[in-house]
């Protein structure tokens, strides 16, 4: 069944253009509990997300063919290929909603094309890649989102969540880009609203080099530090840890410095890694306090990434 028309955002010069951000994540804490038949990990964690990331546009495209181009700070050797994250997402998408869909083949393949499952998608990379602040995850979520629009599909965002599961542990978190309880691999969420956590300002700090996730998570010392409280954002920041920072430190030694150079920024509130690192982050009690800390950062380590935000 072809779907009704798209509705669109009209620019000046006639065509329809649709966007998403894909938001920063960050884990404000995460504790891993142990290590599952699967090999994967059983996490208990708080995720929030900083307003603000990489950047995706999509057009839709009449010969049903699906393309990615990136641009932007960290677009440097990014596959822009079927590999990408982006990609897969909307394939993911288009089939879930119709299984018969042959995409990105503008010759056809299947016995029924449908040009409806077009899209020319954008990526503006803002955000370091293999970096433990959502990356490749919080671009597959947000292409997810903007093609249930572009497309009108008119899934609802479990639906969405259920597509993002199989594609990575993040990604049903990074659909959702709203302060979250996290447990089981990833896909077990629950909505927080912690006082004193929206629009807190925040600074994020990466010492530019990529770090992967499976080698951290298969460096922690399976010792079971205990559960995660989030009834609070004190409980966060008193009893909260992350438990792959001692395996990622091992790996990328940089960490600690970043750490040790966060803490003793005037203003902060929590300073700690996010994900599986590289990056840190730092609350602040003020934007002002973040920002002083910013330039403080960017002048002496010239070559570490920053960027400061609040969160959503
Ligand atoms: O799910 P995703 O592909 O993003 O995970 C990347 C890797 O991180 C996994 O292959 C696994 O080694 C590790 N991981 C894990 N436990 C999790 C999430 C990720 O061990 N909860």
């Amino acid at each position: 069944p072809q779907n009704p028309p798209l509705a669109g955002e009209d620019l000046s010069d006639g065509t329809s253009v649709l966007i998403e951000t894909a938001f920063a994540k960050v884990n404000l804490a995460l504790h891993v509990r142990r290590r599952r038949e699967d090999g994967y990990h059983a996490i208990e964690s708080l995720f929030a997300f900083v307003d603000d990331g990489d950047v995706l546009r999509a057009e839709r495209r009449d010969d049903g063919a699906l393309t990615l181009k990136i641009d932007g700070p960290f677009a440097a050797g990014l596959d822009d290929g079927p590999s990408n994250l982006v990609l897969r997402a909307a394939l993911e998408l288009a089939h879930c909603v119709c299984p018969s869909t042959s995409l990105g083949n503008s010759e056809g393949g299947s016995q029924d094309p449908l040009p409806h499952w077009g899209a020319s998608l954008y990526l503006t990379k803002n955000l370091p890649v293999a970096s433990g602040i959502g990356g490749g995850s919080a671009d597959a979520a947000a292409a997810l989102r903007l093609l249930n629009r572009l497309w009108d599909c008119r899934l609802d965002d479990s639906a969405l969540c259920v597509i993002a599961e199989s594609l990575g542990s993040d990604i049903p978190a990074c659909v959702i880009s709203r302060t979250l309880r996290v447990e089981g691999r990833g896909e077990a969420l629950q909505p927080l609203e912690l006082a004193g956590l929206s629009s807190a300002p925040i600074l994020l700090v990466n010492p530019g080099v990529p770090l992967g996730t499976a080698p951290v998570f298969k460096g922690w010392d399976q010792y079971d530090r205990g559960a995660l409280d989030s009834s609070s954002l004190r409980a966060i920041i008193t009893e909260g840890r992350n438990d792959l920072e001692p395996s990622a430190r091992v790996l990328m030694p940089e960490i600690g410095a970043v750490l040790d150079v966060l803490a003793i920024q005037s203003g902060v509130e929590l300073a700690r890694m996010s994900g599986s690192g590289a990056t840190c982050f730092a609350l602040f009690e003020t934007t002002a306090a973040a920002e002083a800390a910013q330039r403080a950062i960017a002048r002496a380590y010239p070559d570490w990434w920053t960027m400061c935000g609040s969160l959503r």
